[in-house]
């Protein structure tokens, strides 16, 4: 597949995001690891996960658990493959997400993430979402004191606004390489946190780039445009949009959710398709983008 770069490190243009696998709605372990294996046979060497994609209590970090396992039992070497995890909220059973943006707390959080992945150092580690009742920078700083340690090997924000990711580039000495934060055509107001974050050298993951789970499926119903570019090259309107992301700038990395093995490996696809100048300039003016 078409490569990328985070932080230096080479990855697959298409990522594979976890979050499906692990909280409501989730499949059973099998169809999982399934999933995750399909996406390695694509060529997915990116997979993003969090210790709070979990749903019932007491099984905090469950989907780190789970892509540790697919990678252990994948019939070949996945040590290329980098794995990015995030804190900074919690998911105690009920349905709600909390934040908790308490150094301390992060630090812990990461060590106890680097055990569940079965790693010395986490490849990515990314601050989830600002926590009101902490200094952003305070939060930022135990990211810096994670890398200093080698308990991270890469920093990352998550949800940052274009003030918070020039703060906590300040506060990481120049060391953040990513931001990830929601982008597709369901939601592509945040194109101006994509211009900056790609215009300073940093990797922008989209998150929820297909619009989110329960509207990813109806992507090409809900913007026609995306929908008839689809039908043109008669591939999937889900890998249009990511086509469309990717041709965003080279430092756009998707990570398309995906419970079930057809749906990642008719997204990793979507590296291998180009898309015209009148086509992307379509894309562009049907959801408000001006590159
Ligand atoms: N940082 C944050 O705050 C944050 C928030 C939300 C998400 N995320 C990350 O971003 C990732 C992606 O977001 P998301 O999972 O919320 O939403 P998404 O990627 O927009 O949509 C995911 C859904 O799309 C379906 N799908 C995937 N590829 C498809 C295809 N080619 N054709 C048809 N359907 C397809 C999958 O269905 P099946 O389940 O049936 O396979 C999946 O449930 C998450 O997994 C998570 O890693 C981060």
């Amino acid at each position: 597949m078409q490569q990328r770069v985070i932080g230096g490190v080479a990855v697959s243009a298409i990522g594979l995001g976890g979050m499906p696998m692990s909280i409501e709605g989730r499949p059973d372990r099998a169809r999982s690891i399934a999933a995750i294996h399909a996406a390695l046979d694509s060529g997915v060497t990116f997979i993003d996960t969090a210790d709070a994609y979990n749903m019932l209590a007491n099984e905090t970090g469950h989907n780190e658990s789970l892509i540790a396992e697919a990678l252990r039992s994948y019939g070949s070497s996945t040590d290329h493959v980098l794995v990015a995890t995030k804190g900074g909220l919690i998911r105690p059973g009920d349905g709600s997400w909390r934040r908790d943006g308490h150094p301390d707390y992060l630090k812990e959080a990461a060590k106890a993430s680097a055990r569940r992945l079965g790693v010395e150092a986490i490849g990515l580690y990314q601050f989830h979402r600002a926590d009101p009742t902490v200094a952003y920078t305070d939060s930022i700083g135990a990211l810096a004191e994670l890398l200093d340690e080698g308990v991270i090997r890469m920093a990352g924000v998550s949800n940052a606004e274009i003030a918070m990711i020039a703060a906590a580039n300040e506060v990481l000495g120049g060391r953040l390489v990513s931001v990830q934060n929601q982008f597709s055509p369901r939601f592509a107001t945040t194109y101006q946190e994509l211009r900056y974050t790609v215009d300073n050298g940093m990797a922008f993951l989209p998150w929820s780039p297909l619009g989110g789970i329960s509207s990813a499926g109806a992507l090409g119903a809900r913007h026609a445009v995306f929908g008839e570019v689809a039908t043109a090259h008669g591939v999937s309107p889900q890998q249009v949009a990511l086509a469309w992301e990717l041709s965003l700038s080279d430092a756009v990395v998707p990570i398309p959710g995906a419970s079930r093995p057809e749906s990642i490996t008719d997204s990793a696809k979507a590296a291998d398709l180009s898309l015209s100048a009148d086509e992307l300039a379509a894309l562009d003016a049907s959801v408000g983008v001006t590159r």
